[in-house]
């Protein structure tokens, strides 16, 4: 494919003496937690980071990135949809101007809708500061192409969020009477949740943001760093599943009436709880021996927070897992949460898959 382009554009070149426009890649821009940090913590004092092997044993260098994965991560693959190379840490050095209308992650392990989550992991980059981290990415865009083609770069790019986990994990649930679970009830501690997560996702779209998938929550409970942690008989921890239960529901009803609000379509509600669940409930069916033990790591489940390390456990076949480590998912189980997200039907993707949306902004 490749080949044939590159082709059509020599003969182009060479017959009429001009380039014809190629179409560049969707910009791609990343916010949130470690499920779509692809590195930043790298460059941070904290310990929220995944930049020892074996993290990244499965990448074509066999050698950790900073993603928590054994390869790929859902953002990486997502590039991978839109025709792109994954979009660069926005702190790292290999960001540089010609790098720069590709888009760029600014994600960062550790974070969650409020301030105070992952506190214990120190300075990383909370969401005030990737929003902040945003609106100096533009300035460097405009200066770089001017106003009006860098503002079009942000109208056109396709979003990615990953918010909320870390509120109940590293948050809520992260010691019994939390300084948040004596404030709030789970229901009311979602509601509180979603009136901040609403101002963040107002602040996006008055950057410019005009098209974001959100990942919802995730099976907490069934994260095998929380069956370790609060469930007593190996089962996904129930507390953290109804959590997420009452989480996904009011995520897709706070972003029908935001884009109500807004007029249009601007945010897609993706249920990674049902997705995951799927797989988590019948892991064979996808080709998986288990999705309760963690490919890396110590203790029980190999579920020990933060216990994937060069000398912990660690599984021949990454292919027959689900989770990678405590909490996140295999480079396989990532691109079947991917495909769902493309083809799912609307109780996955509300209001719409990506299939859909790839269709409607190319029709633009
Ligand atoms: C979070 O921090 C930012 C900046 O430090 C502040 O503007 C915002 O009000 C804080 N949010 C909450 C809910 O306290
Ligand atoms: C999703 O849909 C696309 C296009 O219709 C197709 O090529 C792909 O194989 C589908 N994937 C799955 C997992 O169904
Ligand atoms: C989702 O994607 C598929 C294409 O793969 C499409 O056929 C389907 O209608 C889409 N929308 C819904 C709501 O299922």
């Amino acid at each position: 494919m490749v080949i044939r382009l590159l082709f059509f554009v020599l003969f182009w070149v060479t017959a009429f003496g001009v380039a014809p426009e190629v179409s560049e890649p969707r910009p791609f821009f990343v916010f949130g937690d470690s499920l779509v940090d692809n590195g930043n913590n790298n460059y941070l004092f904290t310990g929220a980071r995944a930049d020892s092997p074996p993290y990244g044993i499965d990448t074509p260098l066999h050698l950790p990135t900073g993603r928590f994965s054994n390869g790929r991560t859902i953002p990486d693959i997502l590039s991978e949809v839109i025709g792109s190379e994954p979009a660069l840490p926005y702190l790292s050095p290999e960001l540089t101007d010609k790098k720069l209308p590709l888009g760029a992650n600014f994600a960062s392990a550790g974070i969650g809708i409020l301030n105070d989550t992952g506190m214990q992991f120190g300075n990383i980059l909370r969401m005030p500061v990737q929003l902040e981290y945003f609106r100096e990415y533009q300035r460097r865009l405009t200066s770089l192409v001017g106003q009006k083609q860098a503002k079009d770069i942000v109208n056109r790019a396709l979003v990615l969020v990953s918010l909320g986990g870390n509120d109940f994990v590293n948050n809520y649930y992260l010691y019994p009477f939390s300084a948040r679970s004596l404030q709030f009830t789970v229901p009311e501690y979602v509601i509180y949740l979603m009136s901040e997560y609403r101002k963040i996702l107002k602040t996006m779209y008055n950057l410019g943001v005009r098209r974001a998938i959100l990942m919802g929550s995730g099976p907490l409970g069934c994260a095998p760093g929380e069956i370790v942690q609060h469930s007593l008989d190996g089962e996904c921890a129930p507390d953290l599943q109804a959590a997420a239960q009452i989480f996904e529901p009011q995520l897709a009803q706070m972003v029908q009436n935001l884009n109500h609000e807004l007029g249009a379509d601007v945010f897609v509600a993706a249920n990674t709880k049902l997705m995951h669940n799927d797989i988590i409930t019948n892991p064979q069916a996808f080709g998986f021996e288990t999705s309760k033990t963690a490919c890396c790591g110590l203790g029980p489940y190999n579920g020990i927070p933060g216990s994937c390390n060069p000398s912990s456990n660690l599984c021949n076949n990454r292919d027959k897992f689900v989770f990678w480590d405590s909490f996140h998912p295999t480079e396989r189980a990532s691109r079947l949460i991917v495909e769902q997200m493309m083809n799912g039907t609307d109780e996955y993707m509300k209001p719409m898959n990506l299939t859909t949306i790839m269709y409607l902004d190319s029709h633009m």
